[in-house]
Protein backbone atom coordinates (compact mmCIF):
# COMPACT_ATOMS: atom_id res chain seq x y z
CA UNK A 1 0.00 0.00 0.00
CA UNK A 2 1.62 3.76 -1.17
CA UNK A 3 2.44 5.57 2.13
CA UNK A 4 -0.02 8.60 2.84
CA UNK A 5 0.84 11.96 2.04
CA UNK A 6 -0.12 14.36 4.94
CA UNK A 7 0.26 18.49 4.92
CA UNK A 8 0.96 19.54 8.24
CA UNK A 9 0.86 24.01 6.94
CA UNK A 10 -2.39 24.49 5.53
CA UNK A 11 -4.29 27.38 6.66
CA UNK A 12 -7.91 28.37 6.20
CA UNK A 13 -10.04 31.24 7.53
CA UNK A 14 -13.75 30.04 8.91
CA UNK A 15 -16.61 32.18 7.75
CA UNK A 16 -17.19 34.07 10.97
CA UNK A 17 -13.62 35.02 11.01
CA UNK A 18 -13.66 36.11 7.10
CA UNK A 19 -17.05 38.28 8.76
CA UNK A 20 -15.00 40.01 11.19
CA UNK A 21 -12.60 41.08 8.90
CA UNK A 22 -14.78 41.73 6.87
CA UNK A 23 -16.29 44.50 9.39
CA UNK A 24 -12.70 46.10 9.92
CA UNK A 25 -10.94 49.34 8.68
CA UNK A 26 -7.79 48.64 10.48
CA UNK A 27 -5.39 45.81 9.50
CA UNK A 28 -6.12 43.38 9.02
CA UNK A 29 -9.20 43.73 7.17
CA UNK A 30 -10.83 42.63 4.08
CA UNK A 31 -11.76 44.94 1.46
CA UNK A 32 -13.10 45.39 -2.02
CA UNK A 33 -10.56 47.88 -3.71
CA UNK A 34 -11.22 47.55 -7.41
CA UNK A 35 -14.82 47.02 -9.19
CA UNK A 36 -14.99 43.46 -10.87
CA UNK A 37 -11.47 42.31 -8.92
CA UNK A 38 -11.77 40.48 -6.29
CA UNK A 39 -11.67 41.50 -2.46
CA UNK A 40 -8.22 41.85 -1.10
CA UNK A 41 -7.15 40.51 2.38
CA UNK A 42 -4.39 42.97 3.89
CA UNK A 43 -3.31 41.25 7.39
CA UNK A 44 0.51 42.22 7.24
CA UNK A 45 1.81 45.07 9.33
CA UNK A 46 2.20 48.05 7.57
CA UNK A 47 0.59 46.78 4.42
CA UNK A 48 -2.07 48.83 3.98
CA UNK A 49 0.50 52.79 4.70
CA UNK A 50 -0.49 55.06 2.29
CA UNK A 51 2.56 56.39 2.01
CA UNK A 52 4.32 53.60 0.57
CA UNK A 53 4.29 53.51 -3.73
CA UNK A 54 3.43 49.47 -3.43
CA UNK A 55 1.29 48.43 -6.19
CA UNK A 56 1.47 44.81 -3.29
CA UNK A 57 -1.20 45.81 -0.86
CA UNK A 58 -2.64 42.49 0.02
CA UNK A 59 -3.33 39.79 -1.95
CA UNK A 60 -6.66 38.82 -3.49
CA UNK A 61 -8.77 36.31 -1.32
CA UNK A 62 -11.26 33.94 -3.08
CA UNK A 63 -13.18 30.77 -1.74
CA UNK A 64 -10.04 28.85 -1.26
CA UNK A 65 -9.51 30.96 2.03
CA UNK A 66 -12.74 29.71 3.74
CA UNK A 67 -14.17 27.32 1.51
CA UNK A 68 -13.26 23.76 2.93
CA UNK A 69 -14.29 22.19 -0.16
CA UNK A 70 -11.83 24.15 -2.28
CA UNK A 71 -9.30 22.49 0.38
CA UNK A 72 -9.89 18.90 -0.30
CA UNK A 73 -10.02 19.89 -4.32
CA UNK A 74 -6.63 21.15 -3.77
CA UNK A 75 -5.23 18.22 -1.84
CA UNK A 76 -6.68 16.14 -4.05
CA UNK A 77 -5.06 17.30 -7.32
CA UNK A 78 -1.69 17.25 -5.56
CA UNK A 79 -2.04 14.04 -3.81
CA UNK A 80 -2.32 14.98 -0.80
CA UNK A 81 -4.64 12.11 1.56
CA UNK A 82 -4.84 14.59 5.18
CA UNK A 83 -4.35 17.93 5.74
CA UNK A 84 -3.95 19.44 9.38
CA UNK A 85 -5.54 22.63 9.11
CA UNK A 86 -5.27 25.98 10.97
CA UNK A 87 -6.00 29.62 10.84
CA UNK A 88 -3.90 31.72 8.99
CA UNK A 89 -2.54 34.83 10.15
CA UNK A 90 -2.91 36.80 12.11
CA UNK A 91 -5.07 34.55 14.04
CA UNK A 92 -7.23 36.11 17.36
CA UNK A 93 -4.20 38.28 17.96
CA UNK A 94 -5.69 41.63 17.34
CA UNK A 95 -8.80 40.81 18.94
CA UNK A 96 -9.99 42.75 22.40
CA UNK A 97 -9.54 40.68 25.46
CA UNK A 98 -13.35 40.52 25.76
CA UNK A 99 -13.95 39.02 22.40
CA UNK A 100 -10.84 36.68 21.96
CA UNK A 101 -12.89 34.13 24.25
CA UNK A 102 -15.90 33.54 22.30
CA UNK A 103 -14.11 33.87 18.80
CA UNK A 104 -11.54 31.69 20.13
CA UNK A 105 -14.12 28.84 20.99
CA UNK A 106 -16.34 29.61 17.59
CA UNK A 107 -13.21 29.20 15.65
CA UNK A 108 -11.95 26.09 17.13
CA UNK A 109 -15.40 24.18 16.80
CA UNK A 110 -15.58 25.31 13.49
CA UNK A 111 -12.14 24.65 12.25
CA UNK A 112 -13.05 20.71 14.20
CA UNK A 113 -16.42 20.84 12.43
CA UNK A 114 -14.72 20.80 8.84
CA UNK A 115 -12.61 18.00 10.01
CA UNK A 116 -15.87 16.27 11.39
CA UNK A 117 -17.34 16.94 7.28
CA UNK A 118 -14.38 15.21 6.08
CA UNK A 119 -13.85 12.24 8.17
CA UNK A 120 -10.29 10.70 7.67
CA UNK A 121 -9.29 13.65 5.22
CA UNK A 122 -8.69 16.22 8.20
CA UNK A 123 -7.14 17.04 11.37
CA UNK A 124 -6.38 20.62 13.04
CA UNK A 125 -4.55 23.19 15.11
CA UNK A 126 -6.63 25.15 17.01
CA UNK A 127 -5.84 28.45 17.59
CA UNK A 128 -5.86 30.49 21.21
CA UNK A 129 -7.49 33.78 22.38
CA UNK A 130 -3.96 35.34 23.47
CA UNK A 131 -5.43 38.67 24.37
CA UNK A 132 -7.82 37.26 27.10
CA UNK A 133 -6.15 36.44 30.53
CA UNK A 134 -4.19 33.99 31.37
CA UNK A 135 -6.62 31.79 33.32
CA UNK A 136 -9.12 32.20 29.93
CA UNK A 137 -6.51 30.82 27.21
CA UNK A 138 -5.34 27.90 30.07
CA UNK A 139 -9.00 27.11 30.07
CA UNK A 140 -9.30 26.54 26.09
CA UNK A 141 -6.43 24.02 25.89
CA UNK A 142 -8.04 22.25 28.56
CA UNK A 143 -11.23 21.99 25.63
CA UNK A 144 -9.49 21.09 23.08
CA UNK A 145 -9.13 16.98 23.69
CA UNK A 146 -13.11 17.60 23.71
CA UNK A 147 -12.57 18.32 19.73
CA UNK A 148 -11.89 15.35 18.02
CA UNK A 149 -9.77 16.06 15.67
CA UNK A 150 -7.45 18.90 17.33
CA UNK A 151 -4.27 18.31 17.84
CA UNK A 152 -2.61 21.15 18.72
CA UNK A 153 -2.51 25.06 18.29
CA UNK A 154 -1.00 27.25 15.76
CA UNK A 155 -0.06 31.00 17.23
CA UNK A 156 2.84 33.75 16.40
CA UNK A 157 5.74 35.52 18.01
CA UNK A 158 3.61 37.80 19.96
CA UNK A 159 2.78 35.45 23.20
CA UNK A 160 0.78 37.68 25.69
CA UNK A 161 2.48 40.94 23.93
CA UNK A 162 6.07 40.31 25.10
CA UNK A 163 7.06 37.57 23.27
CA UNK A 164 7.46 33.87 23.87
CA UNK A 165 10.32 33.74 26.77
CA UNK A 166 7.88 36.10 28.91
CA UNK A 167 7.85 34.02 32.48
CA UNK A 168 3.96 34.82 31.82
CA UNK A 169 3.33 32.05 29.16
CA UNK A 170 4.36 29.43 31.82
CA UNK A 171 0.82 28.19 32.76
CA UNK A 172 0.14 28.20 29.28
CA UNK A 173 3.21 26.05 28.14
CA UNK A 174 2.42 23.88 31.07
CA UNK A 175 -0.90 23.44 30.07
CA UNK A 176 0.04 22.57 26.31
CA UNK A 177 2.54 19.89 27.54
CA UNK A 178 -0.16 18.10 30.07
CA UNK A 179 -2.74 18.08 26.65
CA UNK A 180 -0.15 17.06 24.66
CA UNK A 181 -0.78 19.79 22.39
CA UNK A 182 2.17 20.66 19.66
CA UNK A 183 2.64 24.39 19.35
CA UNK A 184 2.76 24.88 15.32
CA UNK A 185 5.31 28.11 15.71
CA UNK A 186 4.24 30.52 12.96
CA UNK A 187 5.55 34.44 11.87
CA UNK A 188 3.29 37.08 11.38
CA UNK A 189 4.94 40.40 12.10
CA UNK A 190 8.42 40.11 10.42
CA UNK A 191 11.08 42.83 10.98
CA UNK A 192 11.03 46.09 11.30
CA UNK A 193 10.73 47.90 7.77
CA UNK A 194 13.89 50.30 8.70
CA UNK A 195 15.61 47.07 8.01
CA UNK A 196 14.61 46.68 4.43
CA UNK A 197 15.18 50.20 3.57
CA UNK A 198 13.20 53.10 1.18
CA UNK A 199 13.14 50.69 -2.04
CA UNK A 200 11.31 48.03 -0.27
CA UNK A 201 7.99 48.69 -1.98
CA UNK A 202 9.47 48.00 -5.61
CA UNK A 203 10.01 44.17 -4.07
CA UNK A 204 6.13 43.61 -3.61
CA UNK A 205 6.31 41.32 -0.36
CA UNK A 206 9.53 39.23 -1.26
CA UNK A 207 11.25 40.93 1.63
CA UNK A 208 9.18 40.19 4.34
CA UNK A 209 8.25 36.96 3.36
CA UNK A 210 11.42 35.21 2.53
CA UNK A 211 13.69 36.63 4.98
CA UNK A 212 11.68 38.56 7.34
CA UNK A 213 9.10 35.81 8.36
CA UNK A 214 11.37 32.95 9.03
CA UNK A 215 13.97 35.34 11.15
CA UNK A 216 10.44 36.34 13.03
CA UNK A 217 10.59 32.64 13.63
CA UNK A 218 13.98 31.51 14.62
CA UNK A 219 14.34 34.82 16.92
CA UNK A 220 11.26 33.65 18.68
CA UNK A 221 12.38 30.14 19.03
CA UNK A 222 15.81 31.55 20.37
CA UNK A 223 14.27 33.11 23.03
CA UNK A 224 11.98 30.40 24.39
CA UNK A 225 15.57 28.18 24.16
CA UNK A 226 17.67 31.18 25.79
CA UNK A 227 14.52 31.89 28.73
CA UNK A 228 15.10 27.89 29.75
CA UNK A 229 11.10 27.06 28.50
CA UNK A 230 12.66 23.92 27.29
CA UNK A 231 14.17 23.20 30.67
CA UNK A 232 10.86 23.83 32.40
CA UNK A 233 8.91 21.78 29.94
CA UNK A 234 10.57 19.03 28.51
CA UNK A 235 7.84 17.29 27.09
CA UNK A 236 6.68 20.39 25.25
CA UNK A 237 6.73 19.92 21.20
CA UNK A 238 6.87 23.23 19.00
CA UNK A 239 6.66 22.68 14.97
CA UNK A 240 8.54 25.72 13.29
CA UNK A 241 6.88 27.14 10.40
CA UNK A 242 9.25 27.23 7.19
CA UNK A 243 11.70 24.74 8.19
CA UNK A 244 13.01 26.40 11.67
CA UNK A 245 13.42 29.80 9.64
CA UNK A 246 17.44 29.68 9.93
CA UNK A 247 17.31 27.84 13.31
CA UNK A 248 19.13 24.69 11.49
CA UNK A 249 21.83 26.88 9.82
CA UNK A 250 22.77 28.96 12.82
CA UNK A 251 22.44 26.52 15.76
CA UNK A 252 25.74 25.60 16.23
CA UNK A 253 26.61 29.53 16.05
CA UNK A 254 23.99 30.16 18.96
CA UNK A 255 25.71 27.11 21.29
CA UNK A 256 28.63 28.55 20.93
CA UNK A 257 27.93 32.16 21.36
CA UNK A 258 26.06 30.71 24.84
CA UNK A 259 28.77 28.80 25.77
CA UNK A 260 31.46 31.69 24.91
CA UNK A 261 29.32 34.07 27.01
CA UNK A 262 30.10 34.96 30.63
CA UNK A 263 26.86 36.55 31.37
CA UNK A 264 24.70 34.05 30.03
CA UNK A 265 26.88 30.62 30.80
CA UNK A 266 29.40 31.98 33.83
CA UNK A 267 29.41 30.83 37.23
CA UNK A 268 26.88 33.41 37.94
CA UNK A 269 24.57 32.22 34.91
CA UNK A 270 23.16 29.04 37.23
CA UNK A 271 22.08 27.68 34.09
CA UNK A 272 24.43 24.49 34.69
CA UNK A 273 21.35 22.34 33.68
CA UNK A 274 20.89 23.75 30.36
CA UNK A 275 19.88 21.72 27.31
CA UNK A 276 21.84 22.50 24.35
CA UNK A 277 20.62 23.70 21.36
CA UNK A 278 21.40 20.04 19.39
CA UNK A 279 19.44 18.56 22.33
CA UNK A 280 16.19 20.64 21.90
CA UNK A 281 16.27 20.40 18.08
CA UNK A 282 15.94 16.65 18.59
CA UNK A 283 13.52 16.43 21.49
CA UNK A 284 10.77 19.24 21.06
CA UNK A 285 11.18 20.46 17.81
CA UNK A 286 9.63 19.09 15.00
CA UNK A 287 10.14 21.20 11.49
CA UNK A 288 7.95 21.50 8.62
CA UNK A 289 9.63 21.01 4.93
CA UNK A 290 8.25 24.08 3.35
CA UNK A 291 11.56 25.46 2.30
CA UNK A 292 11.38 25.20 -1.63
CA UNK A 293 15.04 23.75 -1.81
CA UNK A 294 17.01 20.07 -1.14
CA UNK A 295 19.52 22.68 0.64
CA UNK A 296 17.13 23.37 3.41
CA UNK A 297 15.37 19.82 3.37
CA UNK A 298 18.52 18.32 4.24
CA UNK A 299 19.46 21.48 6.87
CA UNK A 300 15.91 20.49 8.47
CA UNK A 301 16.78 16.44 8.40
CA UNK A 302 20.57 17.08 9.69
CA UNK A 303 19.27 19.47 12.89
CA UNK A 304 16.54 17.48 13.84
CA UNK A 305 16.22 14.23 12.67
CA UNK A 306 15.09 12.95 9.25
CA UNK A 307 11.29 11.21 11.75
CA UNK A 308 11.44 14.94 12.48
CA UNK A 309 10.55 16.84 9.47
CA UNK A 310 6.95 17.11 8.07
CA UNK A 311 5.87 17.70 4.08
CA UNK A 312 3.22 21.03 3.80
CA UNK A 313 2.37 23.48 1.52
CA UNK A 314 1.05 26.72 2.94
CA UNK A 315 -1.92 26.67 0.86
CA UNK A 316 -3.72 29.08 0.11
CA UNK A 317 -0.63 31.14 0.12
CA UNK A 318 1.71 31.09 -3.31
CA UNK A 319 -1.03 30.41 -5.99
CA UNK A 320 0.66 30.14 -9.11
CA UNK A 321 0.87 33.77 -11.04
CA UNK A 322 -2.24 34.52 -13.53
CA UNK A 323 -0.93 33.35 -16.80
CA UNK A 324 0.09 35.49 -19.64
CA UNK A 325 -2.30 36.27 -22.64
CA UNK A 326 -3.01 33.21 -24.22
CA UNK A 327 -1.17 30.66 -22.23
CA UNK A 328 -3.01 28.18 -19.88
CA UNK A 329 -3.03 28.01 -16.02
CA UNK A 330 -1.07 25.19 -14.55
CA UNK A 331 -2.99 22.89 -12.38
CA UNK A 332 -0.30 21.96 -9.98
CA UNK A 333 0.97 24.86 -8.09
CA UNK A 334 5.00 25.17 -8.40
CA UNK A 335 5.28 26.36 -4.57
CA UNK A 336 3.78 22.44 -4.16
CA UNK A 337 5.45 20.65 -6.61
CA UNK A 338 9.22 22.65 -6.00
CA UNK A 339 8.48 21.34 -2.13
CA UNK A 340 7.55 17.73 -3.54
CA UNK A 341 10.45 17.76 -5.67
CA UNK A 342 13.07 19.28 -2.74
CA UNK A 343 12.33 16.15 -0.47
CA UNK A 344 12.79 13.67 -2.92
CA UNK A 345 15.75 14.97 -4.11
CA UNK A 346 17.17 15.61 -0.29
CA UNK A 347 16.50 11.79 0.16
CA UNK A 348 17.65 10.48 -2.96
CA UNK A 349 17.61 6.60 -2.35
CA UNK A 350 16.62 6.71 1.34
CA UNK A 351 12.78 6.29 -0.27
CA UNK A 352 11.46 5.37 3.17
CA UNK A 353 12.82 9.07 4.67
CA UNK A 354 11.43 11.06 2.30
CA UNK A 355 7.99 8.86 2.57
CA UNK A 356 8.17 9.33 6.32
CA UNK A 357 8.94 13.49 5.88
CA UNK A 358 6.00 13.27 3.64
CA UNK A 359 3.50 11.74 5.54
CA UNK A 360 4.35 9.19 8.25
CA UNK A 361 6.37 11.33 10.64
CA UNK A 362 3.19 13.51 10.86
CA UNK A 363 0.45 10.29 11.41
CA UNK A 364 3.01 9.23 14.55
CA UNK A 365 3.98 12.42 15.96
CA UNK A 366 0.42 14.18 15.34
CA UNK A 367 -1.82 10.79 16.34
CA UNK A 368 -3.60 11.53 13.08
CA UNK A 369 -5.83 8.64 13.92
CA UNK A 370 -9.47 8.50 15.38
CA UNK A 371 -9.79 5.47 17.39
N1 LIG B 1 1.76 34.92 3.86
C1 LIG B 1 1.09 34.98 5.02
O1 LIG B 1 0.64 36.04 5.43
N2 LIG B 1 0.90 33.87 5.71
C2 LIG B 1 1.36 32.69 5.30
O2 LIG B 1 1.15 31.70 5.98
C3 LIG B 1 2.08 32.65 4.09
C4 LIG B 1 2.26 33.79 3.40
ZN1 LIG C 1 1.72 29.53 6.71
Amino acid sequence: MASKVVDIHTHVYPPQYVSILKSRSKVPYVRDTTPGQPSRLIILPGEDDPSSETTAKGRPIGPEYYDIAKKIEFMDTHGIDISVISLANPWLDFLDRDEAKGLARDVNDAINSMCDAHPGRLFAFGALPLSAPSEVIVEEIHRLPTLKYTRGIIMGTSGLGNGLDDPELDPVYQALEEENMTIFLHPHYGLPKEVFGPRAAYYGHVLPLALGFPLETTIAVTRMILSGVFDRFPKLNVLLAHSGGTLPFLAGRLESCILHDAHYSGPAAKVESRRSVWDILKTNILLDAVVYSELGVRAAATASGADRVLFGTDHPFFPPLEPAEGEEQEQKWLSVTTNYKAIREAFGPEKEQAEAVLGGNAIRLLRLTTD
